[in-house]
């Protein structure tokens, strides 16, 4: 009886902890929302590290740095499971992070080749991310596994990440980046585009106007918070309540910045506190 509920117990605490969400910024925010979409009664946990930001001209050993302190960061805040929300640091550490933390739960991001492929008419893809994902060997496998019949057009599209960053979501400089990457791909025919990186789906409708509805634009944040959600049931880690979950978020960056630009990323604001790095560890601004 007693062990019943010590067990029911722990199951109830794991249920109502949070899920874990990390980005190099503001991208992972695509994520948290379709993972809001998915389950409005969890509670997230989101931390964006806006301090390093952009992740994904960095080397991959600071990435994987960077990504341990963050993950003890949410474990240390009851995560129940981490999301990995960035291409980038999924490239960089999540094979090292499922070995490092063996019992936790980690769902990462990798590139939509692989629907991308099945579905293509013209057999020409277009894949946008940053360099460091398209250095990975998460990429490497994904396309040797499910694209060899395909040919695939990459993009890093420089400096798109920072201009998302400061809330440029269709300004001139924007439009450029995204015209000089996507025109050569329309050229060569491409019917499908994959946005590789989590700051991209914030710029969905100026590359849906220069590519013409006619191009299939992939988000991969639904297909993660499936995901999410498939490992929260497997786990018996599911919020039954009916109550709508609380989110909480950090950054290592300016939070007065990130609380105006809530509005117009998630519709809503939100409740932002700041965090520090001091060596390789996060710290609390008290
Ligand atoms: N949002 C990140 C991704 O999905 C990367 C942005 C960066 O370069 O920091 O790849």
């Amino acid at each position: 009886m007693m062990a019943d509920c010590v067990i029911l117990c722990r199951m109830s605490t794991i249920s109502n902890s949070p899920i874990g969400i990390f980005d190099s910024g503001i991208g992972g925010l695509s994520v948290l929302q379709a993972i809001r979409a998915q389950m409005p009664s969890e509670s997230i946990i989101y931390f964006g590290d806006q301090e390093h930001i952009p992740y994904g001209p960095r080397p991959m050993d600071q990435i994987r740095s960077f990504s341990e302190s963050i993950t003890n960061f949410l474990l240390e805040r009851k995560a129940k499971i981490v999301v990995v929300a960035c291409n980038t640091a999924s490239a960089a550490a999540l094979r090292y992070l499922r070995e490092k933390f063996a019992d936790v739960q980690f769902v990462g991001m990798e590139p939509a080749v692989k629907p991308a492929a099945e579905r293509t008419r013209t057999g020409k893809v277009g894949v946008l991310a940053t360099p460091a994902t398209f250095q990975g060997a998460l990429y490497a496998s994904v396309v040797e596994r499910f694209a060899s019949d395909v040919v695939l057009f990459q993009d890093t599209c420089n400096g798109l990440v920072q201009q998302i960053e400061q809330g440029n979501l269709n300004g001139a400089e924007t439009r450029k980046i995204l015209d000089d990457a996507l025109r050569p791909m329309l050229e060569k025919d491409i019917d499908t585009v994959v946005l590789g990186c989590t700051h991209y789906p914030f710029v969905i409708p100026l590359i849906q106007e220069i590519v013409g509805e006619t191009v299939r634009v992939i988000d991969p944040a639904p297909s993660v918070a499936k995901q999410v959600q498939r490992l929260l049931d497997a786990g018996g880690m599911v919020n039954e309540s009916k109550a709508e979950g609380r989110v909480k978020l950090y950054t290592s960056g300016d939070p007065d910045v990130l609380i105006s630009q809530l509005p117009l990323l998630l519709g809503e604001g939100g409740d932002v506190e700041q965090v520090k790095w001091v060596d390789d560890s996060l710290a609390m601004i008290s």
